[in-house]
């Protein structure tokens, strides 16, 4: 057989493969679109049929892994998010559904790589989607919180702003502050919060670390929304008590755990129990000074509850 014709012969899977690549790709494509529409049964059934033209689409199996785990098949959540890890080692949002879904050893905390790449995703439509479409509450819980704890009128007070993501907390605590600074690991989020004009400083960086690197204090701290990314708060208790100044205060939101200590759960958030936030804080030099149930959001229709604790670092 000549050159010619033997390259020819071979190239022919080759151009069909190429052919079937794109075809599922132009799906992906308006799957995307479906989605962002809200039709997500349209949206899979696309999927599944870009899946079948080329099984390495990352894109729908990254999507078909996230319709599965929205409908709570979570065998079929895992095989898709483990076949998107095939395809893209390494990917940190993958590695993190995996583990949430019991399919690897859970972390003690969401990895950097994870929370950088989901918020800076995320960031364009935070705002909107956690305030307007999910009914989030934090903030103003934080801040009722802490308005109670500190009674009367009192003189304003420095604050720095854990997760600070857009700088929802922030906005929301003016009426309460002197001055304020934020920290996040998102820089697209950062860059919201700094939009705000509100922050002193808006730091990218991972917040245990800030904590422990910083030379301020301050007389308020919050974390809204934040350990549902952090299971073992130990080391941020520790490093909360360093930078506050006597009298000062922790103000956290958490989700709800009814026994144990912190869970990272299939939602790929984690819970902590009333119990284990109380005896961190003590074991930390914190002490709970209130603790209260509330609504922080919605999730898939289904009403998501929270603690919103307050504790003193004792003058
Ligand atoms: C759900 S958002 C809440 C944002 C803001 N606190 C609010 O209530 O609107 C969580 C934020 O925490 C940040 N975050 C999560 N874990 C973090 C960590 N270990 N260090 C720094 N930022 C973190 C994320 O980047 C994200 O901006």
């Amino acid at each position: 057989m000549s050159e010619s014709v033997r390259n020819e012969g071979a190239s022919k899977p080759a151009a069909s493969r190429r052919a079937k690549a794109a075809a599922a790709e132009k799906l992906a494509k308006r799957a995307e679109k479906l989605r962002r529409d809200g039709d997500f049964d349209k949206s899979a059934e696309l999927l599944v049929e870009a899946q079948a033209l080329d099984p390495d689409n990352a894109d729908a199996a990254w999507w078909l892994g996230d319709h599965a785990h929205s409908a709570g098949d979570i065998r079929t959540a895992l095989k898709q998010f483990r076949r998107y890890l095939r395809l893209q080692p390494g990917d940190p949002e993958a590695l993190h559904m995996i583990s949430a879904l019991g399919g690897r050893r859970k972390p003690k905390r969401a990895s950097d790589g994870y929370v950088r790449d989901h918020f800076d995703a995320f960031a364009e439509h935070f705002d909107e989607s956690l305030v307007g479409d999910l009914k989030y509450q934090a903030p103003r819980l934080l801040y009722d919180s802490v308005r109670k704890v500190r009674g009367g009128r009192k003189p304003r007070m420095d604050m720095l702003d854990l997760g600070c993501g857009t700088g929802l907390v922030g906005q929301r605590f003016q009426p309460m502050i002197r001055k304020l600074w934020g920290v996040d690991l998102s820089t697209e989020m950062a860059k919201r919060a700094r939009k705000r004009g509100i922050y002193e400083t808006v730091a990218v960086s991972e917040v245990t670390k800030y904590l422990k690197q910083t030379r301020r204090s301050f007389d308020l701290v919050t974390a809204a929304d934040v350990l549902i990314y952090i299971g073992d708060l130990a080391p941020l208790f520790r490093g909360v008590r360093r930078v506050l100044n006597p009298g000062g205060l922790l103000a956290v939101s958490t989700e709800i755990r009814k026994g144990g200590d912190f869970k990272l759960t299939a939602s790929g958030r984690y819970a902590h129990s009333l119990k284990y936030l109380k005896r961190t804080g003590r074991e930390s030099g914190l002490v709970l000074v209130s603790d209260t149930t509330a609504r922080l959001r919605y999730e898939l229709g289904e009403a998501v509850p929270g603690t919103i604790a307050v504790f003193v670092r004792p003058a």
